[in-house]
Parts: structure tokens; C-alpha cells; sequence
């Protein structure tokens, strides 16, 4: 039966089931509708079905125009899980946060899976594309598949296969190479099959266990990247050196070295939490992960090192943080995306709340509403800006008026060196 179910997933003549339909769920729904394909969208949010089918996408990777196209030639969202028995093989896209105390919380992978074992049938394939640690696709999707008799390999097909998009990004899910590891070298195949229709390049590994690890190697050397490079930007300015100088040079060697950035910490859903999986795991093998403990550390600290900076920046000028209107800019966790869940922009902005200071937010993405959802104040992109004693740049978007920003508040820290990127020298402008 493998192979033949190979073949049948390299054909266009099967129908895609997708469960979340959230930034990495809706583009590889629209995706394999983009590539000849069907496929039912199920999403437990009513509130998210209804406005897909009136064509509002909810996130910046698919336009609304995308959507439509994708609704008009076979893309089905619906908020009724027993749909995906119509699917032949179904991609879990469920999110997979951290729990109170920094463990996983699989409650919505369980409840995908849940799902899973209700609409499982004969020849179907199962993929899970959560980030999660080494072992849940045996631990959680493996049991769910099995109950109704169906035999792994021989029935069904079951696999994990790393989402890596980057929201914003120029690179969308169908042109990022896909890791694909199955619970056996036969569901490797049957998902290598499948995925071949939808991305332009499948990387196959021997394990679904090697495919949850790779997918953590890939955000734990980010962060630990970021974290050296945030030690290093300290040391810099203890030193009287100019970090994004030093980062310039290094990078022109042209082997050995890749640059990273400082900034005022680390944010989003995948940075600060994917090797969090990996050290969690390490902790039940009692093995210890000393650089991800270390970029952690380093890190965390990271937004209260920046509102030092910008309270020394003050100092300097005789005035307190208590009492004086600092400008935030940009409080989305990266450039050009409205999203600012997790961002660090946010937790400097508190910490000098917190010292007393009374802060106000430019961000010409992130929506009103949003920013005053934190309970900051959100100012407008012409709006005048000289009544702030201090800006903190803290989300370089390519849609801020940097210009105007240095020409009106008198004194800038910029935590991601975006005014240099600029060619924008001032003296009122000192980078971290
Ligand atoms: N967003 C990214 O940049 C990114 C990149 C790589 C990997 N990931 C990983 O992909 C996974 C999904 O992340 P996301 O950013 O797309 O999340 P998201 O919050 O944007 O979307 C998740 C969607 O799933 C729905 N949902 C939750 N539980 C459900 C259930 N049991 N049944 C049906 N629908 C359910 C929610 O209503 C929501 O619409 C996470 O594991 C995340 O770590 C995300």
C-alpha cells in the first residue's frame, strides 16, 4: 500500500485538510489551492470562519485578494470538524505556546488530535506542523490514529513537518524548503509524496522525532546568536565602541561568520519559546542545555538594559524618568508586521512605566486600539513629536519617518540601529 500511496499524494487528486487556520495554517491551505489542489479549512473559532468567508484575511501573508482567488477554486473553511473526513490527508496547525512554568502546553495539539481520531480513515495521512519538542507526533498522533483499528503504514500515514514562514518575510510557504519526518521510513515517503505537491523542495529525514528537533536547532541558534551578539552590544558600550560598526566589519568576511543584531530583546511566538521545548525535554533525559539557559538569561535582561540606556540618557540631561513623556517607537516584535504578541518593545516600554515615566507609542502598523489595548497612549505618524523628552526605537519599520523623528525629539536611543542602516547621523541620536 506505501507506495501506492506515494503515488497517489504526487498526483493533484487529493484533498487537503487543515486544522488552525491561524498565520502558518491559512497560507498552506491557500497554498495547496495555489497548487491544483483542494482543501478544507477547519478552525474551532467561528468568529475566524465567518470572516474568511467574507473574504477579510486575518493575517499580512495572504492578501485578501489571495483568499478569495484561493475560496473560488477550492479552498472550504468551515468550524465543523466532521468535514475533514473528507479530506485525504490532514496538517495540524494548532498552536503550541508555554505553559505557566515554561513547559509545553500541548492542550491544543491533544484537542487536534482529538479531532484527528474522530475523522480518521483508511489511506489518510497525518501531518503535525507545531513546533513541539522531540517525540510528541509518537506521543500524542500516533494513539489518536490508532483507535479505530487503523494500523500505522499499513492504513494510515502519520509525520511531522516543521512550518518555518516568517511573517512579513519575501519567502512564503510554498518556496521555503520543508523538513519532512515520518513515524517510520513508509510515512516518510507517503508525506514526502504530499508535500512535494504543495512546496518547491522537501528535505526527508529518517524520524519524525529528527524533524521536531531540526525545526528547534533552527530558532535555539537564533537565539543563542541573538543572545552573544546582546552580550557583545553590552560590552561594546562599556568599552566605547560602536557594536553595529563592529558587526559591519565582521560581516565582511566572506566565510565563517554570520551577522546578528542586538536589540532590546527577543519577541514573537517562536524565538523566545522554541528552544524552551528543547530544554524542557533535556530536563526530563537530565541533561542540561547551558547555551540555551545562557541566551535566555542574557536575553530576558535585555529590556531592562534598554531602559537603563534611555534612563541614562535622561540622566544625562539632568531629568528623571519619573514624570517625563518618552516617545516608544515601533512595538511590534519585528519590522513591518502589526503583530506584538510577545514583542520585547512592549516590556521596555513597561519597565519604565514602572520607573514612573509616562509613555507614549508610535507604530504605524500596529492599530490604535492595539497599542492602547496596553494601556499606553498611541500617537499618530504626523502628529508633532517635540513634546517628548526621549524617543526609544524599538521596531525598525520601513514605513517610519526616521527624518522626522531625529528633526523633532531632542534626544534618541536607538535599540536596533536603524537610523545608521538610514545613512541618518545626529548627535541626538545614540544607537545601543
Ligand atoms: N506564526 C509563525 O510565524 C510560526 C512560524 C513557524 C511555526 N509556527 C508554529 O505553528 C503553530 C501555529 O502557529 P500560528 O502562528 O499559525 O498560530 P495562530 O494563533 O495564528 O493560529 C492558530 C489557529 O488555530 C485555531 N485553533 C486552535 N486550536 C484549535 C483546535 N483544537 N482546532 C481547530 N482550530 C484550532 C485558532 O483559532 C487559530 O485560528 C505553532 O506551533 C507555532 O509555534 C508559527
Amino acid at each position: 500500500m506505501q507506495n501506492e500511496r506515494a503515488g497517489f499524494f504526487a498526483t493533484d487528486q487529493w484533498t487537503g485538510g487543515v486544522i488552525g487556520l491561524g498565520y502558518v495554517g491559512l497560507p498552506l491551505a491557500v497554498t495547496m489551492v495555489q497548487n491544483g489542489l483542494k482543501a478544507i479549512g477547519y478552525d474551532q473559532s467561528q468568529q475566524r470562519i465567518d470572516m474568511l468567508n467574507r473574504g477579510v484575511s486575518p493575517v499580512e501573508d495572504i492578501s485578501d485578494k489571495e483568499l478569495a482567488a484561493a475560496l473560488a477554486s477550492g479552498l472550504e473553511v468551515t468550524a465543523d470538524p466532521s468535514r475533514l473526513n473528507e479530506s485525504d490527508a490532514i496538517f495540524i496547525c494548532v498552536p503550541s505556546p508555554l505553559g505557566r512554568h515554561r513547559e509545553p502546553d500541548l492542550s491544543f495539539i491533544q484537542s487536534a488530535a482529538d479531532v484527528v481520531a474522530d475523522v480518521v480513515k483508511p489511506g489518510m495521512l497525518v501531518s503535525l506542523e507545531s513546533t513541539t519538542y522531540p517525540g510528541t507526533t509518537e506521543d500524542i498522533l500516533v494513539p489518536a490514529v490508532s483507535g479505530k483499528g487503523l494500523v500505522v503504514d499499513e492504513d494510515v500515514f502519520v509525520a511531522f513537518s516543521p512550518e518555518r514562514v516568517s511573517p512579513g518575510a519575501e519567502m512564503k510557504t510554498g518556496d521555503i524548503p520543508k523538513v519532512v519526518g515520518g513515524v517510520s521510513a513508509v510515512s516518510t515517503d507517503v508525506a514526502a509524496a504530499a508535500y512535494s505537491r504543495v512546496v518547491a523542495s522537501v528535505h526527508p529525514v529518517s524520524s519524525a522525532r529528527a524533524a521536531e528537533m531540526a525545526k528547534l536547532l533552527e530558532n535555539t541558534y537564533r537565539a543563542v546568536n541573538i543572545g552573544l551578539i546582546n552580550e557583545m552590544a553590552q560590552l561594546a558600550h562599556e568599552l566605547d565602541i560602536s557594536i553595529w560598526e563592529v558587526v559591519d566589519a565582521a560581516g565582511t568576511k566572506p566565510f565563517g561568520f554570520q551577522a546578528f543584531y542586538p536589540g532590546p530583546g527577543v519577541g514573537g511566538h517562536c524565538i523566545p519559546l522554541d528552544p524552551q521545548f528543547l530544554a524542557w525535554r533535556a530536563k526530563e533525559a537530565n541533561f542540561s542545555t547551558r547555551f540555551i539557559d545562557l541566551a535566555e538569561q542574557v536575553n530576558t535582561k535585555m529590556p531592562v538594559y534598554a531602559a537603563t540606556r534611555v534612563a541614562d540618557l535622561l540622566n544625562h540631561k539632568g531629568l528623571p524618568v519619573f514624570g517625563t513623556r518618552i516617545l516608544g517607537v515601533g512595538i511590534a516584535y519585528k519590522p513591518d508586521v502589526a503583530d506584538d504578541r510577545e514583542s520585547a518593545s512592549i516590556e521596555v516600554l513597561r519597565e519604565l512605566e514602572h520607573r514612573g515615566a509616562e509613555i507614549a507609542v508610535l507604530d504605524p502598523i500596529v492599530g490604535k486600539s492595539r497599542i492602547e489595548s496596553h494601556g499606553f497612549a498611541a500617537v499618530d505618524a504626523d502628529a508633532p513629536l517635540d513634546d517628548y523628552a526621549v524617543a526609544v526605537l524599538l521596531t525598525d519599520h520601513a514605513a517610519l519617518d526616521l527624518e522626522k523623528i531625529a528633526d523633532e525629539v531632542p534626544t534618541i536611543l536607538d535599540t536596533r540601529g536603524a537610523f545608521r542602516r538610514a545613512g541618518i547621523e545626529r548627535d541626538n541620536v545614540e544607537a545601543l
